[in-house]
């Protein structure tokens, strides 16, 4: 999890407060993916020929950091108003893994008192306590609890070594190809040096990071390369970013390169260069080696500013949810066919179109993912069994890989990831692909490392997700996976009404969301009513056992009550012990084959007095209120594999409601992040 963001100008006259304020916005915009302490790191002058770099870190959101920045240098003879014509900046937004949310942990983490050098980092450096260890043999002193401090240290102990063996020409990139050498652990650094002013480094294993380009000149970005660098017009004025994500670039620029693990970007003279770091386990390197340099392409970002932005919502979250008819509508842009006279109607995954045979000949089809996404895997689950035949297993992704389970040549494995970074879930892939089976990624995220890393996949198209809770991702993902069944089922005669009748529901499902969107009032009434309580219980089953599940977690991740999705057909077995007058429970009785199972539900709670909410399809209201005796929301109805889509959105609107009322950040929900990298 944290963001990292560095910002460098080149050519191009800054002031000081205009540096600060492009880094808190970058910080601003990343944000999301940790906020329990920030920092960065400026110049100290403008004219000094190695300007002693500054260092501001505070614990809290970057709000706090921001006012503590301007006190600072309120409170020094620091000027806001001095112009820097190359600048390099880096800030840091963090999520705590090593030591608790504290100046001291956050980063910049630094090498010495002087900040000789200088890094941020998003991941964890597994082996740090070995590197700690001989690093204080060397005389080192460290002052937090962070994996991270390691690496500047280790910097200033290669760049002081190569300088004590007569190697003054020690180059920035050779001294941090030295230092990953000795890194185990997966991460995104940037490093700034007092001994290399107006150069930055960038390197990634694991984690995510990408280079942005914004040249002021009438000439167009040309993404092609000289020898080592890339042609950015040397010499001409141009602004460099480098961030964990898409989201802090887009305002500035389309342009990026996305950096690929074991890379090393050093900006230098306007330019960048890239190497790759060979070989980690490389051992007895007298002297630094010259490196090799590679060469890499830009890319236009699909994004656009106004994804980025609240608009006239009042949180992320919100937006989310309500942009659902949307985000659906570009999810299945290209890939319903209406079908004409004689022509059936079907799907187009082009992603997959080469992999289906395979896909229909494998032995098992595996989900794997977690949270959220494993959540709305579940839901796609019995479509997929019932259109393909083919046996559906589901694995979270960090118990697959501590159980090690059986991974079969003869699989395929479909990785369902919106960031397509979670940790976990890159390793259940690793080990996947280490078994051979084919790899299918379902990402929201082009270029992410479950996108680069599978065989094939989707693309959800859901647009970019900034609210903690997955909302309009989850609603994409079942879609998606609702058009992976039709594909893998396309040549099955014997099901083709049905998969008509669901191609007409996918098209229509925008519509029906717009309508169950409706009851945001109604949802906020409920949660007025909830707003004291302890806990809920949420009962699901068959298609909407997932829906459970998701709703519960919505409501606990953000408005902080305790909630449990319950498969309804494991009622008896336990937790009917819970149910009283007072604890309320969701059950959700939408009609499909189960509804019948879901009655007699609604009955037993009730001969236990259970207070009951009911989710029904319009017009049963009076079917499932047991006499008027439960209070019900009514849905409207959609195909039968469809209606978790459906569902979920009252219970997303809740969960949203219940987290204003009860005075909580429904975008930052405590301890969470978005965007597990690290595990
Ligand atoms: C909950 C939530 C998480 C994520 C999980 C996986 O609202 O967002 O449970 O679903 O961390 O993340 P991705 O989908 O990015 O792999």
């Amino acid at each position: 999890m944290c963001g990292i963001f560095a910002y460098l100008n080149f050519n191009l006259s800054r002031e000081r407060r205009y540096i600060l304020e492009v880094l808190f916005n970058g910080l601003r915009r990343l944000e999301y993916r940790g906020y329990d302490s920030a920092g960065i790191s400026i110049d100290s002058s403008s004219d000094a020929v190695v300007p002693p770099a500054l260092v501001f870190r505070k614990e809290g959101n970057i709000e706090s950091l921001v006012k503590s920045v301007y006190h600072e240098v309120a409170a020094t003879d620091l000027n806001l108003e001095e112009s820097f014509s190359v600048h390099a900046g880096i800030a840091h937004t963090r999520w705590a893994t090593h030591g608790e949310p504290a100046p001291r942990n956050s980063h910049p983490q630094t090498s010495d008192s002087r900040n000789e050098f200088l890094v941020v980092h998003n991941g964890v450096i597994t082996n740090y306590e070995v590197l700690k260890e001989t690093l204080v043999r060397h005389g080192f002193t460290f002052e937090s609890d962070t994996d991270t401090e390691v690496i500047p240290k280790l910097a200033k102990f290669v760049f002081d070594n190569a300088n004590e063996e007569g190697d003054k020409s020690v180059t920035f990139s050779q001294v941090v190809l030295e230092v990953m050498r000795h890194l185990e652990g997966a991460y995104a650094l940037i490093f700034k040096s007092t001994h290399y002013p107006n150069e930055l480094i960038a390197c990634k294993r694991g984690s995510p990071l990408l280079l942005g380009v914004k040249e002021l000149t009438e000439e167009p970005i040309r993404a092609s390369f000289n020898d080592t660098k890339f042609l950015l017009s040397n010499g001409q004025p141009k602004e460099l970013f480098l961030s964990s994500d898409a989201s802090a670039l887009v305002e500035h620029t389309k342009k990026v390169l996305v950096i690929e693990d074991g890379e090393v970007v050093h900006i230098q003279d306007g330019g960048a260069s890239i190497f790759k770091f060979e070989n980690a386990k490389e051992k007895g390197c007298e002297k630094l080696k010259r490196p090799a340099s590679v060469q890499r392409a830009l890319s236009v970002l699909e994004m656009e500013v106004e994804q980025i932005n609240k608009g006239k919502y009042e949180h992320y979250m919100q937006k989310e949810i309500h942009e659902q008819p949307e985000s659906l509508t570009t999810t299945m842009r290209g890939r319903l066919i209406r079908g004409g006279s004689c022509k059936a109607k079907s799907v187009l995954l082009g992603g997959l179109k080469d992999h289906l045979r395979t896909i229909r000949r494998s032995r098992r089809i595996v989900f794997i993912g977690c949270g959220t996404s494993y959540n709305a895997a579940l839901a796609a689950r019995p479509i997929l069994e019932e259109l393909s035949g083919i046996p559906v297993t589901m694995e979270i992704a960090s118990d697959l890989v501590d159980r090690q389970g059986p991974i079969y040549r003869e699989d395929t494995t479909v990785f369902v990831s919106q960031s397509g970074e979670t940790a976990d879930t890159l390793q259940a892939l690793e080990y996947a692909l280490e078994n051979g089976a084919l790899c299918v990624g379902i990402t929201n995220t082009v270029g992410s490392a479950i996108a680069r890393h599978t065989h094939c996949g989707v693309h959800i198209n859901a647009g970019c997700e900034i609210g903690v809770a997955s909302t309009k991702a989850y609603t994409s993902q079942i879609v998606v996976m609702a058009i992976l069944a039709l594909a893998i089922g396309d040549d099955t005669i014997s099901s083709q009404g049905r998969r008509e009748a669901i191609i007409d529901n996918l098209f229509d499902l925008p519509n029906k969301v717009k309508e169950v969107l409706k009851l945001d009032e109604e949802m906020k009434d409920l949660a007025k009513l909830l707003i004291a309580e302890q806990s809920l219980l949420v009962f699901g089953r068959g298609y909407n056992y997932a829906t459970a599940l998701e709703g519960a977690l919505k409501v606990k991740e953000v408005s902080l009550m305790h909630s449990e999705g319950i498969l309804a057909g494991e009622m008896k077995h336990g937790p009917l012990a819970l149910v009283d007058e007072t604890l309320p429970i969701v059950v959700i009785a939408t009609r499909d084959a189960c509804f019948s199972k879901q009655q007699s539900v609604i009955q037993q709670l009730h001969a236990r007095k259970g207070r009951l909410i009911v989710m029904c399809s319009k017009g049963d209201a009076a079917s499932v209120s047991v006499g008027g005796s439960c209070r019900v929301v009514e849905v409207p109805v959609v195909e039968d594999c469809l209606q978790p889509v459906i569902n979920i959105v009252p219970l997303q609107l809740l969960a949203y409601h219940l987290t204003v009322l009860r005075g909580y950040n429904v975008d930052q929900p405590r301890n969470l992040a978005k965007s597990v990298t690290t595990q």
